[in-house]
């Protein structure tokens, strides 16, 4: 009995909301396949794509992690054995390790013929991000998971909420050819927030949830802001102001950094939009010398 899934790329934080807003794209994503063994361990066989740096060791990958807690919930010895197809770059801000285990724990959901709805297979997901960076954040793997645009309204409980978004809503990403690493970009973060721009960053939280769900542009373009994390953040990303710019100057709603860099997002209202202010950024990065791609 085996099975394969498709897990998505993913942007976390959506400029205002770091840690609790996120949204699934279509491609790229990674695939695994999943094949019960009779042996009682979860192995590794094959992973792809990741140009050796993923570890193969059960207790590390995020797959495998995700893939043992969940058996180990619902008290089965079954032994698995992994395929991993990585189709996506590590450290890229879009949300490499998250698909791995969001695609881990819809594959083992299903293999085991599905004891669990989605939502309580998050938890196990999420499991996957604390081995990969340290901290059990949502906003990616639970958008990877459930689809679509997600609201973590709150961690404990665990609260997530899927967000109805507009008919026509492109998301234009730039990854530039550098790394950034999850855990480092969180560390370099402040504990506090003043409270001024605590107020303007959940004013704009609750207006980009409201321009979603009444398809206003203006309202969505307005909201997408982030008064917190960009101004520390972009230091780590060369080229970010002048990305911004072309990106904005070519109709974009809002930019932002995807996740914790260094890609970078966009949302726009059409796919000739989208494709240019693809262009534009990937031009932009030509003119500094960096290698980019854009999706
Ligand atoms: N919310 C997380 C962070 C997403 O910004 O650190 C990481 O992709």
């Amino acid at each position: 009995e085996k099975i394969k899934v498709f897990a998505p790329a993913t942007v976390a934080n959506v400029t205002c909301g770091f840690d609790v807003l996120g949204f699934a794209v279509n491609a790229p994503g990674d695939i695994i396949e999943l094949q019960k063994a009779d042996h009682n361990e979860v192995r590794i066989l094959s992973i792809t794509g990741d140009n050796g740096r993923l570890p193969k060791d059960a207790e590390k990958n995020t797959a495998s992690v995700v893939i043992k807690a969940f058996l180990e919930a619902i008290g089965s010895k079954q032994g698995i054995d992994i395929h991993l197809e990585k189709q996506m770059p590590l450290g890229s801000g879009m949300g490499s390790s998250a698909a791995s285990s969001a695609a881990a724990a819809f594959a083992i959901n299903k293999l085991m013929g599905e004891p669990m709805s989605m939502k309580e297979a998050l938890p196990f997901a999420m499991e996957g991000e604390r081995i990969a960076c340290g901290a059990a954040h949502a906003d990616n793997v639970a958008p990877a998971l459930l689809g679509g645009f997600v609201l973590i309204r709150s961690y404990d409980p665990l609260d997530v909420i899927k967000i109805k978004t507009p008919e026509h809503l492109y998301s234009t990403i730039v990854h530039p050819h550098i790394e950034v690493n999850t855990k480092d970009a969180r560390n370099i973060l402040r504990g506090q927030v003043p409270l001024d721009k605590a107020v303007k960053q959940w004013g704009n939280v609750g207006g980009l949830i409201a321009g979603l769900l009444q398809s206003d542009y203006e309202m969505i373009s307005n909201s997408m802001e982030d008064t917190i994390i960009e101004p520390i953040r972009s230091i780590l990303i060369p080229g970010y102001d002048v990305a911004k710019a072309a990106a904005l100057k070519n109709n974009a709603l809002g930019f932002g950094i995807s996740g914790s860099g260094p890609s970078m997002f966009t949302l726009s209202q059409n796919e000739k939009t989208a494709k240019k202010i693809g262009e534009s950024m990937r031009d932009a990065y030509k003119q500094l010398g960096i290698g980019s791609d854009v999706y």
